[in-house]
């Protein structure tokens, strides 16, 4: 089946099987292969992306289901070499380990802090209580995501302002 999707800002068309996962069509057919896969059965969300805005483990949706979407993935949220807030957030707060999750934690955070910009410790686990890590102990993790929503907030200098309107932008917002 013929697909056309744009991912990461770039529209593409391509030939799918009809049972083609979507994490496959993005780390073999594009080569997008910061999105990885971690489990194949719905429970790690290491492969988590936006489709349409809003966070989903692409593991668990078809290639067809997105054709005509707008996907995000990890590899679209820097702009001019420049770390996305949440990311830069993760890296300073030595959010990781092995780093295999943060991709999925990353694009799950940013879903999460579009629906509350000021997520207490308790939201913070809960909104991420689908994706799992097997190095960290979710401390510095739980930590980076309250550090991201600081530096999202206005006020916080104008990269992270900027960076901050293309997030909302990314996930649907004004
Ligand atoms: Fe998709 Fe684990 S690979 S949830
Ligand atoms: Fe290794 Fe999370 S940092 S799984």
């Amino acid at each position: 089946m013929r697909i056309t999707v744009t991912v990461d800002g770039t529209t593409y068309t391509d030939e799918v099987e009809p049972r083609q996962l979507l994490v496959y069509y993005l780390r073999e057919t594009l080569g997008k292969t910061g999105t990885v896969v971690g489990c194949d059965t719905s429970n790690c969300g290491a492969c988590t992306i936006h489709l349409d805005g809003h966070s989903v483990k692409s593991c668990s949706v078809l290639a067809v289901q997105a054709d005509g979407a707008e996907v995000t993935t990890i590899e679209g949220l820097a702009r001019d070499g420049e770390l996305h807030p949440v990311q830069r957030a993760f890296h300073d707060n030595h959010a990781l380990q092995c780093g295999f999750c943060t991709p999925g934690m990353i694009m799950q955070t940013l879903d999460l802090l579009a629906d509350d910009p000021d997520p207490d410790e308790h939201a913070v686990r809960h909104g991420l209580e689908g994706n799992l890590c097997r190095c960290t102990g979710y401390q510095n993790i739980v930590r980076a995501v309250r550090d991201a929503a600081d530096r999202m907030r206005p006020g916080a200098g104008p990269a992270a302002e900027r960076l901050a309107d293309d997030s909302r932008q990314m996930v649907g917002g004004e």
